[in-house]
């Protein structure tokens, strides 16, 4: 049986305070392994729906696809179609990702919201609002960084995407990655540091600390900070502080990676 529905009625038995009635289910074995490059594999937030096979196998790109995709734009044709997980058939506009191709800072989100679904572009809501005078405290346009999400198509009411979600996407993320190949990632909130690096560790402990990932044999380094959204919803000096901190360091880095 799958996970996924005895856990949603656990979770409503503890709304209710019934759960000391019930024993705790064993979580199903492959939720105990590691999702990437190490780290422990943890639950989204919020419960994502029971994952379904893909409806339509046939408008699933294959992996050579995926991996013969020479630029963006190739890329963005071959995986444009997906209903690899359920969000597919649920979602208004692909969010492929965009910005500058060749850019040296790239910025990974977590997943379309309802403005990016209906714009069919990342970062477009209060988030992305936000997202952009953030890079203008660095000095940077939205133009000049590259920006894209773990998935690309909208979880419903914005939840986090599950897992399987998150991993029926993750090539194409890796894909993009390899082709932009930038100096320095900066990943926004927790579902990319773990989905990307296996780092299930809070986004408050994480963020600031430089991290690794290996793209096709080149090791990329990683900021992690904190999402926009956290940080409309936590607007205080601190945590834009931090972020500022964050992003300045990364942009520092990028910039001295493209004198050398
Ligand atoms: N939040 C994200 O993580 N990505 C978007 O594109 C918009 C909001």
């Amino acid at each position: 049986m799958h996970g996924a529905p005895l856990e949603a009625w656990r979770d409503a038995l503890q709304d209710l305070g019934l759960m000391g009635l019930i024993r705790t289910p064993a979580p199903p074995a492959a939720a105990a392994a590691p999702p990437a490059a190490g780290g422990a594999a943890v639950r989204p937030a919020r419960l994502a729906a029971p994952y379904a096979a893909p409806a339509d196998p046939a408008a699933c790109p294959p992996e050579p696809a995926v991996a013969a995709a020479a630029s963006l734009a190739d890329l963005e044709r071959a995986i444009q179609g997906c209903l690899r997980c359920p969000l597919g058939p649920g979602r208004i506009r692909f969010v492929f990702g965009e910005g500058d191709p060749a850019a040296r800072l790239m910025f990974v989100g977590e997943g379309p919201g309802r403005d990016e679904d209906l714009q069919g572009r990342p970062f477009v809501g209060k988030a992305g609002e936000l997202l952009e005078r953030m890079l203008g405290a660095i000095g940077l346009a939205r133009e000049q960084v590259y920006i894209a999400n773990v998935v690309k198509c909208r979880p419903p009411d914005n939840r986090t995407p599950a897992p399987e979600e998150a991993r029926a996407c993750l090539g194409y993320l890796r894909r993009q990655i390899e082709l932009v190949q930038p100096a320095v990632l900066v990943t926004l909130g927790a579902t990319p540091l773990r989905e990307l690096l296996g780092i299930g560790e809070g986004i408050t402990r994480a963020r600031g600390q430089w991290r690794q990932l290996e793209v096709a044999g080149t090791r990329i380094p990683v900021m992690p900070t904190f999402h926009p959204a956290y940080v409309l919803r936590q607007y205080t000096p601190e945590v834009r502080r931090a972020v500022w901190e964050d992003l300045k360091a990364a942009k520092a880095w990028a910039d001295q990676a493209g004198r050398a």
